[in-house]
C-alpha cells in the first residue's frame, strides 16, 4: 500500500494475504477495477446475500428459492427470522430503542419482476416490519408509510401490537442515558457491576438485516429492515426504507442493499447507484467498493473522519448481478457476510476499502 497524496490510505482487500493492499491513488483506476472484479464471485443456483447476521436467513431463502417461492417472499420469510430474534439487538424484537426507549423499525422490500417496492419508516410496536413493507407494495398504490399510519396500516391488516423492548435492550439503553454525560443528573453504576457485553453495546451502532435474492432462472430482489441507529432521535429515519438508498434492484440487471450508517447512504443513493454501475458493466463488489467510495469523497465533516481523513464509520453493500455473481464491500475491513447458493451455507470475506489498523 502507498501514501496518497492527500495522506490518506485506500486500498481493496478481501482478506488478509488474498487481494489486500492494493493502492488506489485518486479515482478508482484500472488496477483497482480488475482486481475487485476478480473478487465477485460466481453463485451456483438460487443464490441469497445477507449482512453477517443473516446466516439462517440466507438458508431459509435459498431453501424457499429452491421449493419454487418467489425471490422476494423468500427473502422476507429468511429476515423474518432476524425480526423475530430477541438477541439481535439491531432489528425487530429486541432491537435498541430510540432515546425515549421506544423501538422504532423501518424496512423496504423491492420486487424485481415488477419493479415494484413498498417500504415502512419509524413504525411501532411491530415486529415484522418487512411484511408491512410487502403489504404496502401489494396492496397500495403507495411505497412508503410511516410513523401512526403505517402502525394502523399493519393494524388494519391483523398485526398484532407488541412491546418490543427486551430486558436486554431496556437495560442497554437505560445504560447509555446513566453514562451518556457527566453534566447531567444520571449517575452511571460502577464499571465492574455492569456486564461488559452490555457496557460496550452503548456505543452508537447501526445495525440491520439486507437480504438480496436471485432465484435459479435469475429473477431478482430485495428487502432490508432495521430498528435504526441505537437511541435515536424520535422520528430519525435510515436508509433502510429508502428505495435507491437502503437497497435497490433493477431485473434487468441485479439486486443492492446497505447495512450501516444510513445518513452517509441517503445523501449518496448508494444501492441505486451500485445497481447502475453494475449495468455499467461493474462486478457486484466491485460496484459496492465504487459506491464506498464515492460516499468517503462526499465526507467532509471533520466529526466524521478519522486522523488520516478516511470515514470513521462503517457502511457496507451486498449485491447480486443478474448472471449469479455476487459479493459484498466494506468501508472498513475485514468484514465478512452471509451467502447461500448451491455450494452451502457460509460467511465469506467482503472486499473493503480501508483496512483497520
Ligand atoms: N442503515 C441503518 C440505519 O442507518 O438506520
Amino acid at each position: 500500500m502507498d501514501e496518497m497524496k492527500q495522506g490518506r490510505r485506500e486500498f481493496i482487500g478481501v482478506s488478509a494475504g488474498a487481494a489486500a493492499g492494493i493502492a488506489l491513488a485518486g479515482g478508482l483506476p484500472e488496477i483497482a477495477r480488475a482486481q475487485s472484479a476478480t473478487i465477485s464471485r460466481q453463485g451456483r443456483g438460487a443464490i441469497a446475500v445477507a449482512s453477517g447476521n443473516g446466516l439462517e436467513a440466507v438458508r431459509r431463502a435459498v431453501d424457499g428459492m429452491r421449493a419454487g417461492e418467489d425471490a422476494l417472499d423468500a427473502a422476507i420469510a429468511g429476515v423474518n427470522i432476524v425480526e423475530a430474534d430477541p438477541d439481535d439487538i439491531t432489528v425487530g424484537y429486541g432491537g435498541l430503542p430510540n432515546e425515549n426507549g421506544i423501538v422504532e423499525l423501518d424496512s423496504a422490500v423491492m420486487h424485481g419482476p415488477t419493479h415494484r417496492a413498498g417500504a415502512v419508516a419509524s413504525i411501532r410496536s411491530i415486529m415484522h416490519p418487512s411484511r408491512v413493507a410487502n403489504l404496502v407494495r401489494t396492496t397500495t398504490d403507495h411505497v412508503l408509510l410511516v410513523g401512526q399510519g403505517a402502525l394502523e396500516f399493519a393494524k388494519m391488516h391483523g398485526f398484532k401490537e407488541e412491546d418490543l423492548l427486551t430486558e436486554k435492550s431496556r437495560k442497554i439503553w437505560l445504560l447509555w442515558k446513566q453514562k451518556m454525560s457527566d453534566v447531567d443528573d444520571w449517575l452511571p453504576p460502577p464499571k465492574e457491576e455492569v456486564d461488559p457485553d452490555l457496557w460496550n453495546m452503548v456505543e452508537r451502532f447501526t445495525g440491520t438485516i439486507h437480504l438480496s435474492a436471485r432465484d435459479a432462472q435469475g429473477e431478482v430482489s430485495c428487502v432490508t429492515t432495521t430498528s435504526g441507529l441505537f437511541f435515536k432521535i424520535p422520528g430519525r429515519v435510515g436508509d433502510s426504507p429508502i428505495i435507491g438508498a437502503g437497497l435497490y434492484c433493477d431485473n434487468r440487471v441485479g439486486t443492492a442493499g446497505s447495512t450501516g450508517r444510513g445518513e452517509a447512504n441517503l445523501q449518496n443513493l448508494c444501492s441505486y447507484q451500485a445497481v447502475e454501475f453494475m449495468r455499467q458493466g461493474m462486478g457486484p463488489s466491485e460496484a459496492g467498493l465504487e459506491v464506498l467510495k464515492r460516499v468517503a469523497e462526499n465526507t467532509n465533516r471533520s466529526d466524521l473522519l478519522d486522523e488520516q481523513g478516511r470515514p470513521n464509520f462503517g457502511l457496507k453493500f451486498y449485491l447480486i448481478d443478474k448472471q449469479g455473481r455476487y459479493g459484498a464491500a466494506s468501508m472498513w475491513g475485514p468484514a465478512d457476510f452471509a451467502i447461500a447458493d448451491d455450494d452451502g451455507v457460509r460467511k465469506e470475506a467482503a472486499a473493503f476499502l480501508y483496512e483497520r489498523d
